[in-house]
């Protein structure tokens, strides 16, 4: 059975044609050429096909064959999350489709890795033809691909440095290395002294070094000793923050946008503050982008919002296309020049195949089509949500196609929300107790985007009315 069934729409959105295909229609939502054809019938009858959908009532709860997939999984598989009970079998765009055909539209996007959207047909592409090429090679060679990657990935970060890493915690843990180590050679801090300035309410990741500096007792708590040579100070407080530097700090590390935290976004002229104090202290300004980066919020760089530049920038998620685990470090050769043979490395940094696949990632983010369409349907999301505040939303934030929204705790916990959008056919997140995440593929479709905000203003009035 079909969870929801919208039909086909096209809504001309800055340099991007974007062409639904809802549950009914399979295909992947991907920006393709203009589509001149479509008119404005068939956006009503995509409207009608919508509310009919919704019209046929709450889908059905979790199927025999997704419990027995379930089961199978955490009889084996450590019990480190809490999925939502949805077993993904395949997926197109902005929607996957479980064990049973039941189609979701995808409003989490793997925390950003899918800003693209599920099987974009160009990344699919760049990987096949790597594929059939060469996948691997280990650092110990050269490979053709990631010179190419690395000029493009530098380029569109304005710098002339990259170093490429998997995971997002591994760039993470790479830029905390690389500061150390321009603090001991270039600003002459005494050996093993280095302090590095981190945000209360921050996630960079889960390795031991990255938890000894969160203040998430879920992910910190027993797994101690902790890493010395990290002070926190308040997100936001650029006083707190002038404060705690010394003359051993080499960096201060920020997430632009707080996205574990909520997607919290910081006072007006906080990030400007924190690049002129780390100018003015010759510290380094560490911008974590993994998950607000590649035009998430409109921009290329959530930074970009308010003009800052910093040292580094750190990348990961959606530079891997959904497909492969590529992040990097980027910054210029004064910084990133420090590391010498054998200092640092990892032997799938870099591969060929993380390389084409992220290069056609830089290539479809040159053109600004996505940042613009992030930009656009942000906004319609950014209203939309904000007119459900007094309904069961205490405030909505974010940036681009990106928002926390705050539910009111005594109507529920975020996960039970989620759940219940899950029985209707929407896939979200939640987070802090009672924040909802949406950060959707940026190539949801317009009419899409609609029918999912209504589908949670909906849940909001069901429990409202408990
Ligand atoms: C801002 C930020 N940094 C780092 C990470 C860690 O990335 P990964 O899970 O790929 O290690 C995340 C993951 O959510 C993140 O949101």
């Amino acid at each position: 059975m079909s969870v929801r069934e919208t039909a086909a729409t096209r809504e001309a959105l800055p340099g991007t044609a974007a062409t639904s295909q809802g549950p009914a229609q399979g295909g992947p939502t991907a920006p393709g050429p203009s589509d001149a054809s479509a008119g404005p019938s068939d956006a009503v009858a995509a409207v009608g096909a919508v509310r009919a959908a919704e019209e046929a009532g709450p889908a059905v709860g979790i199927s025999e064959a997704s419990e027995e997939a379930i089961a199978a999984e955490e009889a084996v598989v450590a019990h480190n999350y809490h999925p939502l009970p949805i077993v993904v079998a395949s997926a197109e765009g902005a929607w996957v489709t479980d064990v049973t055909g039941r189609r979701y539209l995808d409003c989490l996007a793997a925390y950003s890795a899918v800003n693209f959207g599920h099987s974009h047909p160009v990344l699919l592409d760049a990987a096949r033809t790597q594929l059939n090429r060469v996948t691997l090679t280990s650092r110990a060679f050269h490979n053709d691909q990631l010179g190419p990657f690395a000029h493009a990935l530098a380029e569109l970060c304005g710098k002339n440095m990259v170093l490429p890493m998997n995971t997002g915690a591994e760039a993470v843990e790479s830029a905390i290395k690389v500061a150390r180590a321009w603090g001991y050679r270039v600003k002459g801090v005494a050996r093993d002294q280095a302090n590095i300035i981190v945000m209360a309410g921050n996630f960079h990741g889960r390795t031991t070094t990255i938890i000894s500096f969160s203040d998430d007792d879920d992910a910190r708590a027993d797994f101690g000793p902790y890493t010395p040579g990290f002070r926190t100070v308040p997100y936001g407080d650029t006083d707190a923050l002038a404060a705690a530097i010394d003359e051993n700090t080499v960096a201060v590390l920020v997430e632009p946008i707080q996205g574990e935290s909520g997607v919290r976004v910081p006072p007006a002229g906080y990030l400007p503050a924190v690049r002129a104090i780390c100018t003015a202290q010759k510290v380094l300004f560490i911008a974590d982008e993994i998950q607000s980066g590649l035009g998430r919020t409109g921009t290329t760089f959530a930074c970009d919002l308010v003009g800052v530049v910093p040292d580094l920038y750190l990348l990961g998620k959606a530079l891997g296309g959904g497909i492969v685990p590529v992040s990097a470090v980027v910054g210029n050769d004064d910084i990133l020049g420090v590391l010498q043979p054998g200092q640092h490395g990892s032997t799938f940094g870099g591969n060929p195949l993380a390389s084409a696949v992220g290069h056609a990632v830089v290539r479809m983010l040159a053109s600004g089509e996505y940042q613009r369409r992030a930009r656009v349907l942000g906004g319609r999301l950014h209203e939309k949500l904000g007119a459900l505040v007094g309904h069961g939303v205490v405030d909505v934030h974010g940036a681009g196609l990106w928002a926390g929204v705050d539910i009111d705790p005594a109507l529920a916990t975020g996960r039970e929300v989620c759940e219940r959008l899950m029985e209707r056919g929407v896939l979200a997140k939640d987070t802090h107790g009672s924040t909802i995440r949406f950060a959707p593929p940026i190539v949801i479709d317009e009419a899409d985007l609609d029918w999912m905000i209504g589908q949670f203003g909906e849940v909001l009035e069901e429990l409202r009315s408990v």
